[in-house]
Formats: structure tokens, C-alpha cells, sequence
């Protein structure tokens, strides 16, 4: 089977001619030379690794592959805080801009050099160190987008002290169930977050996930909004407090080295089951591989671009390629705290502008957005400055990518549509600008040094404009070492379909020109505005609802989100369905697991379709949610339940709130 959804995506790949080779100008002063695809392997890690990173002492070998482990640079021991901030300050370059940082409120402006970034996370980590925390410590993060939560990080692993920050959107469940499965012992946060001029409650919803998460025995709270919080003496802590009376000095806090391989950090992800997965990042080939991707793929020049990923730090693309990357790589970026509409759709433009912003990361989802408010408010700026656009979280429709470039990029610069995963750490397909030729939806090559493939189901390899199964063929440094206290459902999830090699749960296919075009999860996670959210845990949240007593999610295609999650729902004996009982089910969803996972729409029906086993079909549920004809029903224990299905969800309003 081709991946789930996939014949329209190759349609749209069989029409797509249009191509954009690079410019020679570019071309010329690119970071990237052809040659970079020659290099093998070996070759050139150990050249990044050595290059790139500062040692405290150097590795003595690039890796280790014992399937389904790597280890990278073995031996070697550093420090992430020490490489992306303490370095460059010794080098002389403290003055230079490390964050420009624009608060959802207009007016409201920062800007951090490497020097007080320096002073900044040194102070913290003293504060942090009053706490009891050290090296192996546990560190959960529940923070909004100001300068003081990438601080926080840096903070972490200058103590050597793993963290896990968790996306600012989830609930107080997502957040205690995290700090349980990690054994947090403390936790970061502020007062509120501002979100289109109101507030988030960070700390109410940290209060309630404390309660669930007794390992946490302390929490740091960041005075952001400057209203009133509850704070409980002997465990909460204000942030400024904390600091009062301890050193900025470098000195009085140095750098913890680190094994190439301690744990750097983990990020939960959404699998196939309602329990996220503890993703591990380890230290060495982590840096190593997000430093050299940024310099490579964003064509970075330290010294003149301005550099903004405009995604959030709670989620991987935040980590990899606003914190660690960038500034491993001494690069100068922007941090925005709001959304791209506040106070009204000019805001992003208006910071590019102000800026001068040459290189911006985004989303489809974002850009699709742009696109359905118009291009009157890209026109109203001067864009020049950009010389380079990038994209990721999902599969880029030739639409979006075509307006992207017009209307954002004066059909001028190349755009960067980068394939990878929490999983993967690091960007593992995409164009390098100044080489490739790109095609209008497609991620195009691995990245050098990586090997990509597409197989069938029975593991051979697809020939040219087939569809199959993204699989990867060796390891990379900043892959995953596994997944946190579940080595079985590492090996089952990523390593059984095919013997040692990396199965990465999307659809792709391979073009005549060796081109990949990704098209989308193969496995039951959907992907609603480049978010991970996977049905079983959506369907474990309508099913905790006390009137609910079955559910089943699908998801059905959105021209802004991507993806739109439909719920089919039993309910239990008395309960009537009412659009406030859809009203009460989606807010129990966003209660569980965050507002990201609230179904657009719930159909309620009396029976699901199940096969004689008792499988709910959702293949089925899916086609009803796209209004296409309905598959084979031949299984189902009965075939009546799902044309009556079909009538309910034709007669369902949505609510696309
Ligand atoms: C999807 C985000 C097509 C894919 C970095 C993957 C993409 C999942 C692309 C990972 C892209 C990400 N083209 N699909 N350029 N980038 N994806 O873990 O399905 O949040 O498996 O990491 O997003 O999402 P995650």
C-alpha cells in the first residue's frame, strides 16, 4: 500500500514541471560547494565534529553502530552551553546580538548580545544551583517564548542537568505526565504567557500538574505578565528572586563536561499509543549534527544575516534550529513571542522589516495561513532583505511553496523545504541553496552523507515514481538513542518493519531525478499545523469523558491546517447529543492534552464500524471524513453501521473554532 492519502499528493508530483535552479550569485558565495555530496562519510563528521565544536577533550572515535544504537563521537567530552555561548564571548565576539527578542505586546523589545546571554544563563544557573541542581538532575521547562526560556536550557546543560520543555499549548496532564516518565525534580515556569493579548496561565496549569508529578519539589516562576499567582512557600520560587545576590560571573560557574554521549535532553512525541515517547538526545553528535545542517542548509554568514525560525522552542524545530544550532553556529536571531496576527496580520512583516531579517524558517501551515489573509500584507514591507526561505513540519503543497516564493521571497530566493523528525534531531532531506534545482513540493536529496530510500512493503526498494516507505540506511549523529525507559517500543516502532534499518512512519516517493517527495504519515498520528497528535491519544481523551463510551479519530484534509481531526463518538446510555455536548467534549480534549488536539468536528453515532474482530476501521472513518466513496466494507461485522455514519456526518455543522 502507498502511503495513506498519497495519490493525490503523486498527481499533483506528475503535474509539477515547474523547476528553480539556483543563481549563480548565489551559487557563488554559498556555504555549500557540489563537492560537499562527494565527501563520505567518515570524512566529514569527523572534520564537523572537530571543526565545529570546541572539545574539552577530543573524541577518539566518530561512531559506534550496534543496530539499533549509535553512538557518536566516542570519548569525547563538552559542553552545549560552553559551545554555544561562553566560546564566542572568549573569541571576542561578546558584543554581537545573539537574540533580538519582540514581545507579543507592540513596543516591547530586547536585545541580547552574547555577553549578557553569557551573564544571563551563568546567574541562572547559580539560582538553579541553590535549588540542588547538578549534574543528572531532572529538569522539566513550561515557558513561553521569551529570551529567559532558551536561558533556562542553556542553563541546564551548563550544569550538565537534562531538560525536557514542554510546548506552552499543553495541559496540565500533558505536562505532570512528562515530568513523571522523566522523573523531574524541578520545574521552570512563569506566571502567564501573553497569546493574542491575553494570558495563558502557565503557573495555575503548573500548580495543577504538580499536584499529579510528586517527584517535583521545587518550581522557578519568571515574572512575565506581572499577574497575581498563586506561589507556595518552600517549592515556588521566583525566578528574580532566586537570583538576588549570585555571581554572573563565568567563573563562579563553570562548565560541567560532558561524555559525548550523556543526555542532553528529551523531547516527547506523539506515537501510536495514548502515552507520548521520551525521545533521547545525547550531547556530541546532537550539536554536531544541528550546528552543521544550520550552516549548510541556512547558508549561514554569522557576520551579516539575521536568521529567524519562527517556530516555537517547545517543539524540536525550537530546539534544534532556534537554540542550539543558531548558536553553536554564533548566529544573530530573532525570538518573537506572539502569533503572526496580533496585533493584526502585519506583525510579521513588520519584524522583518525592522529587522532586516535574511533567512526565515516556517511552517506550510503558517504560510497557508498567510496565504488565506491575502498578500496585501506582505506588499505593505520591504522584504528585500530576505535572501533565503525555509520550510518544514509537513508536506509543502506546490500552491503554498509557489506563493511562499512570490510573495515573500520577490521570486528571488531559493527556498529550503527541509524534511525531519523529533526523531531524526537534525534536517535529513532537503535542497542545499546554491546547488539543488528545486521542484515545487518536494524535499529533493538527503542531506550528504545520509542515505534515504523508499521501500515496499515487503522491504525492496521502490524504483523511480513509485510510493512506499521512507526508510533510512545508517545512522547520524543526532538521531535518536532511543526512546526514554521503553527500549522495546524503540525497537518496535523504528527498527522491526525492516531488520536494522530506520523506519520513519512517513509515505514517500523517489522521482526520476532522484528527488524525494514526502507524502505524509503512514501510521495512526496526524499532523494538524505541523504538530504531531496522534488518534489513540485523542480518542483515550474523549473516552476519559465521563458520557463517552466509544471514540474514534481520523482526520480529514484542511487547506490551512494540513490536517483536521474528526472524532466519531458513542455515547454512553442517557447522555443526548447536543452542540453543547460537542462543545463539552472538545474543551475535555484540550483539558487532557492541549488545545492543539481539540477535533474540529465530532460526529456522534449510535454504533462505530468494527470489524468482526472488534477493530474499529478507520480507513473507513477517513473516508467518510473526506467524502470519498466508501472502501471495501465486506469486513465489517455490519456494513449498515457506517452508511448511517456517512448520513450523521453529512448532516453535522462543523466547528472549525
Ligand atoms: C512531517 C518536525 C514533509 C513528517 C521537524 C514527519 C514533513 C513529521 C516535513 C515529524 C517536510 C516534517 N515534508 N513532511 N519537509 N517535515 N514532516 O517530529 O510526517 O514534529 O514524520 O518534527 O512531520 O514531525 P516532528
Amino acid at each position: 500500500m502507498a502511503a495513506d492519502g498519497g495519490h493525490h499528493a503523486i498527481d499533483t508530483m506528475l503535474l509539477e514541471e515547474r523547476r528553480y535552479p539556483p543563481s549563480a550569485d548565489f551559487s557563488a558565495q554559498a556555504n555549500a560547494k557540489p563537492d560537499i555530496y562527494e565527501q563520505d562519510f567518515d570524512t566529514f563528521w569527523e572534520r564537523e565534529g572537530r571543526e565545529r565544536l570546541t572539545w574539552f577533550e577530543p573524541f577518539s572515535k566518530l561512531y559506534e553502530w550496534e543496530p539499533p544504537y549509535a553512538k557518536f563521537f566516542l570519548g569525547g567530552k563538552l559542553n552545549v552551553c560552553f559551545n554555544c555561548v561562553d566560546r564566542h564571548v572568549d573569541a571576542g565576539r561578546g558584543d554581537k546580538i545573539a537574540f533580538y527578542w519582540e514581545g507579543e505586546p507592540v513596543g516591547e523589545r530586547r536585545e541580547i548580545s552574547y555577553a549578557e546571554l553569557l551573564r544571563d544563563v551563568v546567574r541562572f544557573a547559580n539560582a538553579l544551583k541553590k535549588l540542588g541542581v547538578e549534574k543528572g538532575t531532572p529538569v522539566a521547562i513550561y515557558m513561553g517564548m521569551v529570551p529567559e526560556l532558551p536561558v533556562a536550557m542553556l542553563a541546564c546543560t551548563r550544569l550538565g542537568a537534562p531538560h525536557t520543555v514542554v510546548f506552552g499549548g499543553f495541559s496540565a496532564d500533558s505536562l505532570s505526565g512528562r515530568m513523571n516518565d522523566m522523573e523531574c525534580e524541578v520545574l521552570i515556569t512563569q506566571d502567564q504567557a501573553w497569546r493574542r493579548g491575553g494570558t495563558v496561565a502557565l503557573k495555575e496549569v503548573s500548580d495543577e500538574a504538580m499536584a499529579a508529578a510528586p517527584g517535583v519539589r521545587a518550581s522557578v516562576v519568571l515574572r512575565r505578565t506581572g499577574n497575581d499567582v498563586p506561589m507556595q512557600e518552600g517549592r515556588d520560587h521566583w525566578w528574580h528572586e532566586l537570583e538576588d545576590g549570585v555571581s554572573d560571573d563565568a567563573a563562579s560557574c563553570p562548565c560541567e563536561p560532558m561524555d559525548s554521549e550523556d543526555l542532553l535532553f528529551l523531547m516527547y512525541t506523539s506515537g501510536t499509543t495514548a502515552k507520548p515517547k521520551g525521545i533521547v538526545h545525547t550531547t556530541g553528535g546532537y550539536l554536531c549534527g544541528v550546528s552543521t545542517t544550520h550552516h549548510y542548509i541556512f547558508d549561514l554568514k554569522n557576520d551579516e544575516d539575521v536568521y529567524w525560525c519562527a517556530a516555537d522552542i517547545g517543539w524540536i524545530t525550537g530546539h534544534s534550529y532556534i537554540v542550539y544550532g543558531p548558536l553553536c553556529n554564533q548566529a544573530t536571531s530573532i525570538l518573537y513571542e506572539g502569533t503572526p496576527d496580533f496585533p493584526d496580520k502585519n506583525r510579521w512583516w513588520e519584524i522583518i522589516e525592522r529587522y532586516k531579517v535574511t533567512i526565515l524558517y516556517t511552517a506550510p501551515t503558517a504560510i497557508r495561513s498567510h496565504m488565506k489573509w491575502g498578500p496585501e500584507y506582505s506588499q505593505k514591507h520591504d522584504l528585500s532583505s530576505l535572501r533565503l526561505l525555509g520550510s518544514v513540519g509537513e508536506p509543502i503543497n506546490p500552491e503554498a511553496w509557489i506563493w511562499y516564493r512570490e510573495h515573500i521571497g520577490g521570486d528571488r530566493t531559493p527556498i529550503v523545504d527541509t524534511w525531519w523528525q523529533t526523531e531524526t534531531g537534525m534536517i535529513l532531506i532537503t535542497p542545499l541553496p546554491g546547488i539543488t534545482t528545486t521542484k515545487p513540493g518536494s524535499a529533493t536529496k538527503p542531506f550528504p552523507t545520509i542515505e534515504a530510500t523508499v521501500f515496499d512493503e515487503r522491504g525492496n526498494e521502490v524504483g523511480p515514481g513509485g510510493g512506499g516507505y521512507l526508510v533510512l540506511k545508517k545512522p547520524w549523529p543526532a538521531m535518536l538513542r532511543g526512546i526514554f525507559k521503553d527500549p522495546g517500543r524503540y525497537q518496535e516502532t523504528y527498527w522491526s518493519k525492516y531488520p536494522n534499518l530506520y523506519f520513519a512512519g512517513d509515505g514517500a516517493r523517489i522521482d526520476q531525478d532522484a528527488d524525494f517527495w514526502l507524502l505524509g504519515r503512514v501510521d495512526d498520528v496526524m499532523n494538524v499545523s505541523g504538530h504531531r497528535i496522534s488518534t489513540i491519544e485523542v480518542e483515550s481523551a474523549l473516552v476519559d469523558h465521563h458520557d463517552v463510551a466509544e471514540a474514534a479519530v481520523t482526520s480529514r484534509k484542511d487547506a490551512t491546517t494540513g490536517e483536521a481531526i474528526v472524532a466519531y463518538v458513542t455515547l454512553k446510555g442517557s447522555a443526548e447529543a447536543s452542540v453543547e455536548k460537542l462543545q463539552e467534549l472538545r474543551d475535555h480534549v484540550a483539558k487532557k492534552i492541549g488545545a492543539i488536539a481539540k477535533p474540529s468536528n465530532i460526529v456522534f453515532t449510535p454504533e462505530l464500524p468494527k470489524t468482526r474482530s472488534g477493530k474499529i476501521m478507520r480507513r473507513l472513518l477517513r473516508d467518510v471524513a473526506e467524502n470519498r466513496p466508501l472502501g471495501d466494507t465486506t469486513t465489517l461485522a455490519d456494513p449498515a453501521v457506517v452508511e448511517e455514519i456517512k448520513h450523521r456526518a453529512e448532516d453535522e455543522t462543523s466547528d472549525d473554532s
